[in-house]
């Protein structure tokens, strides 16, 4: 029955990437099956539910239209191999935890164990398209575990990193700023190179599908997300000058940005960046630089995530100092705990270092957020000085200190006249975002604290 599709694509793993983007190319192209596996039973259970695993705008309607039709969700992993063409492996690297390379290399052990079921549940020659991002000349060492087989089968392995940010996932795989797509310089790699364009060639405008090769593919991923990061980075170290000095680090951003040449997104200076992308490719970066002998560029990249934590840190410790030092037996409300708005992702949000510093002081921490907070409660099962709080009001009642830590629309249009009156005084705010209106809380009678801009107090402090 499933013959009547022109091509079978499997993709092996079904996360915050894999989920996404494989449904949005179900939908764009019905002429093909595309079929999701994954290893997680649960995960699988809740992409063929009502309640998708990941909450991501957008998603729920692409899913609806496809699952079913052409889109699949399971966990037979090997069944999938053995019909599919074209297979994406989007199974994590999170960075390695062990051995050689620890704290900053990926660790590539899901990846290869999935190379080596493709090779054993295969019977044809297939594409196989890494999707998770990996260390530059990966696709080569894959290349050589799936082609030593002993069947005569052949492998061909392509590079198509994928870009899209998550709480605008939908929008990016619908209009991408670019597809890129690395394979082998060969005759068999241009044309397996040549089968991706045309899967994205049925939505996305020809010019903006690249061709590069492999290796530029697989360091082109590393080299995005490090620019991207090094420029929140850059932000964050001068709204840390602004403190000092009394600018004010949006008009500065807004300054720059101006100039064509440096453009003005992606300059909002914050708590800090999160997600599960930036510091471990960032690492990755660092660590790739280092195996090849080039300690200065390791330094260079490295400092991207020095000044990410200096950021945090300095965050907690404003908090604490304006707090006249002391935060033990206080209760404070974190306002979002998910890495940035839209999303239920909570990998390395910075509200997870907030929450851990503040716990460590004995402070009372609440935590708030409109859709992660079932993750929140895993990252932050072992505290015991935690208590979580959907309402933001409630969880502001009674608080000495509320915290912006991640900027959900919905914390701009708070009535905050009532969260003030709800709260211990003085009452404190610290806007980890700068998203809300600061004038109108300092004229209620909140202590206003903000990035990058002098603090608006209504006592001497410093
Ligand atoms: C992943 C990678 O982490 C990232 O490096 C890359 O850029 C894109 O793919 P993400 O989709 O966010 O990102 O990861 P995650 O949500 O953890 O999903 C990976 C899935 O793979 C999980 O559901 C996991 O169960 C599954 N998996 C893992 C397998 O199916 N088989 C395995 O052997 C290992
Ligand atoms: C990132 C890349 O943008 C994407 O292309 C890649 O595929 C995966 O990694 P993601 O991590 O999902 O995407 O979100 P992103 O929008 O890049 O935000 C990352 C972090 O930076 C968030 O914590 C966000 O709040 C923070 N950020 C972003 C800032 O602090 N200031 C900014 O101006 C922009």
């Amino acid at each position: 029955m499933s013959d009547k599709f022109e091509k079978k694509i499997l993709c092996i793993g079904a996360g915050y990437v894999g989920g996404p983007t494989m449904a949005v190319i179900a939908q764009k192209c019905p002429q093909y099956k595309v079929h999701i596996v994954d290893i997680n039973a649960d995960r699988i259970n809740a992409w063929n539910s009502d309640e998708l695993p990941i909450y991501e705008p957008g998603l729920d309607e692409v899913v609806k239209e496809a699952r079913g039709r052409n889109l699949f969700f399971s966990t037979d992993v090997e069944a999938g191999i053995e019909e599919a063409d074209i297979i994406f492996v989007s199974v994590n690297t999170p960075t390695k935890t062990y051995g050689v390379g620890a704290g900053k290399a990926s660790d590539l052990q899901y990846w290869e164990k999935t190379a080596r079921s493709i090779v054993k549940a295969s019977k044809a020659n297939k594409i196989i398209v890494e999707k998770s991002t990996l260390p530059v000349r990966t696709a080569e060492a894959m290349e050589r575990v799936l082609n030593a087989n002993d069947k005569g089968l052949k492998f061909e392995v392509l590079s198509n990193p994928e870009f899209l940010a998550e709480g605008t996932a939908i929008k990016d795989l619908h209009n991408p700023d670019r597809v890129l797509i690395g394979s082998m310089e060969t005759e068999e790699g241009r044309k397996a190179r040549q089968t991706m364009v045309d899967i994205y060639a049925n939505w996305v405008p020809k010019e903006r599908i690249i061709t590069s090769n492999v290796w530029s593919a697989e360091l082109s991923k590393l080299v995005a997300n490090a620019f991207l990061a090094q420029r929140i980075s850059s932000i964050n170290a001068i709204s840390a000058l602004c403190e000092k000095t009394h600018a004010d680090v949006q008009e500065v951003a807004f300054a720059i940005g101006t100039d064509s040449r440096i453009g003005s997104k992606f300059l909002n200076a914050s708590v800090g960046f999160g997600g599960s992308c930036f510091k471990k490719d960032v690492l990755n970066l660092v660590y790739i630089a280092e195996s090849n002998g080039l300690p200065e560029v390791a330094n260079y990249w490295e400092a991207v995530i020095t000044m990410n934590e200096y950021q945090e840190d300095r965050f907690v410790k404003q908090m604490i100092s304006a707090m006249f030092n002391t935060i033990a037996g206080k209760k404070i409300a974190l306002f979002g705990f998910a890495f940035k708005k839209d999303t239920s992702d909570t990998r390395e949000s910075p509200a997870i270092h907030v929450a851990r510093q503040l716990a460590d002081e004995n402070a009372q921490v609440t935590v708030s957020d409109p859709k992660a907070l079932k993750n929140a409660k895993n990252d932050l099962a072992d505290l015991k000085n935690i208590s979580y709080e959907q309402d933001p009001y409630e969880s502001a009642k009674g608080a000495h200190a509320v915290a912006i830590v991640t900027e959900w629309d919905l914390y701009k249009t708070l009535d905050y006249q009532k969260i003030y009156d709800s709260m211990e005084k003085p009452a404190m705010i610290f806007d980890g975002r700068n998203i809300l209106d600061h004038q109108k809380l300092f004229g209620i009678g909140f202590n206003v604290y903000r990035i990058g801009k002098p603090a608006m107090t209504h006592f001497d402090q410093i």
